[in-house]
C-alpha cells in the first residue's frame, strides 16, 4: 500500500497553451517538450484505511494549497472507494514558479499511486492520467525529446529521440510563486485574446518544423522554431484582456544575453514558460559558457543545468 516515485520536469519548446475540453483538461494544441535528469520531484504514496482524510507533504510541511488536485488525480488513479493517503513530496528546485513543478509532481504521484494501489497501467495511460491533473504533465512519463498529440478523442504521447544530447542552462530570475496560474491563464487567452484563434490554428506547422530539426538533428532549425513558438505564446497572453506579462527585466536582460551569445557563433536558445525563468537550450559544447554568461546576468539569483532525462518511475523504497 505504499510506493514511492521520481519524474523529472519537462520544458516545453512548441508549447501547451489553451484547452480543447477544460473538463477532461485535454490540450487545445500538440506540444514537444524536452524531460530533463538532474532536477527532480519524489512523491511517495500511502493509502492507509485508519486516515479520515488525504494528507500532504511538500518538502516536510504540510501543504493545503494543492491538495484537492492531489486528491482528485488519486481518485482517477485508484478509485473514488479508496482509502484516504498521505502523500510526502520532495522537490530539488523551486516549486510553482515556472519551472515546471506541477509537471514533475503528478508524473511522480500517478506512478507512485498507482503501484501503492497495485495497479499496473501501461505508461500512455499513466501519461493520460498525470495529463488530466496537470496538461503537461503527461509528457513527463516519457525520456528525453517528446511529443504530445493532441488528438481528437484523448492525448498520445510518445518519445521521439533520446539520443541528441540537448543540455539546458535555467537563468533563475524570481524564486516565489507565480501570481496567475498557468490553467487560469489559459482560459483568460483563449477567452479574450485576438491571437488566440491563430496560435491553435497554426501550432501543427511548428510542430512539424520541429519534428523536421529534430529527425535532421539541426539545432539552428530547432531554435528558430522554438524561439518563435515561445514568443508567439507570449504574444498571446500579452493580448489577453487583462494582459498576462510574466516576465520581469531580468527576464529581458536574459534574452538579450542570448543574442550575444548567439552573435558570438554558439549554439543556443531560450523558452520562456509561465514563469520569469528564462530557459536556454544549448549544445553541450556550449553549456559551460551559457551558464558562466546567464550568471553574470543582472537579475539573475541563481542557474541551474540539466541534460536530459529519463521518464517517471518507481523508485525502491530505503
Ligand atoms: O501543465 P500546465 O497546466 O502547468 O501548463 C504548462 C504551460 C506551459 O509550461 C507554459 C507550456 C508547456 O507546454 O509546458
Amino acid at each position: 500500500m505504499r510506493a514511492t516515485a521520481q519524474a523529472q520536469p519537462n520544458i516545453a519548446l512548441i508549447k501547451y497553451w489553451g484547452k480543447r475540453d477544460a473538463a477532461r483538461n485535454l490540450p487545445a494544441v500538440s506540444s514537444l517538450s524536452l524531460t530533463l535528469d538532474s532536477l527532480w520531484t519524489r512523491m511517495s504514496v500511502q493509502f492507509d484505511a485508519t486516515l479520515g482524510a488525504d494528507q500532504l507533504e511538500v518538502n516536510g510541511e504540510p501543504a493545503t494549497g494543492m491538495l484537492t488536485r492531489v486528491s482528485r488525480c488519486l481518485d482517477r488513479v485508484a478509485g473514488s472507494s479508496r482509502d484516504f493517503a498521505t502523500v510526502r513530496s520532495d522537490c530539488n528546485f523551486p516549486i510553482a514558479a515556472g519551472l515546471a513543478s506541477s509537471a514533475s509532481s503528478f508524473a511522480a504521484l500517478v506512478v507512485a499511486a498507482s503501484e501503492a494501489a497495485g495497479k499496473s497501467p501501461d505508461t500512455l495511460a499513466l501519461a493520460r492520467l498525470a495529463g488530466a491533473a496537470s496538461g503537461s504533465a503527461a509528457r513527463s512519463l516519457y525520456p528525453g525529446i517528446v511529443l504530445l498529440t493532441a488528438g481528437s478523442d484523448d492525448i498520445v504521447v510518445q518519445s521521439i529521440a533520446d539520443d541528441w544530447p540537448l543540455e539546458l542552462v535555467v537563468a533563475v530570475t524570481e524564486e516565489s510563486a507565480k501570481p496567475v496560474s498557468s490553467g487560469e491563464a489559459m482560459t483568460r487567452s483563449a477567452e479574450s485574446s485576438p491571437f488566440y484563434a491563430t496560435w491553435v490554428a497554426r501550432q501543427d506547422e511548428d510542430i512539424r518544423s520541429a519534428l523536421d530539426a529534430v529527425s535532421r538533428r539541426d539545432f539552428l532549425a530547432l531554435a528558430a522554431v522554438s524561439e518563435h513558438n515561445c514568443l508567439k505564446m507570449h504574444s498571446v497572453m500579452w493580448a489577453s484582456r487583462p494582459p498576462i506579462v510574466y516576465w520581469n527585466h531580468a527576464t529581458l536582460t536574459c534574452m538579450q544575453t542570448v543574442r550575444r551569445l548567439q552573435s558570438d557563433g554558439l549554439p543556443v536558445f531560450f523558452t520562456i514558460d509561465a514563469g520569469p525563468q528564462l530557459k536556454a537550450v544549448c549544445l553541450p559544447e556550449a553549456a559551460p559558457a551559457v551558464a558562466s554568461a546567464l550568471s553574470e546576468t543582472p537579475g539573475v539569483g541563481r542557474i541551474l543545468r540539466s541534460g536530459l532525462g529519463a521518464g517517471a518511475r518507481r523508485l525502491q523504497e530505503t
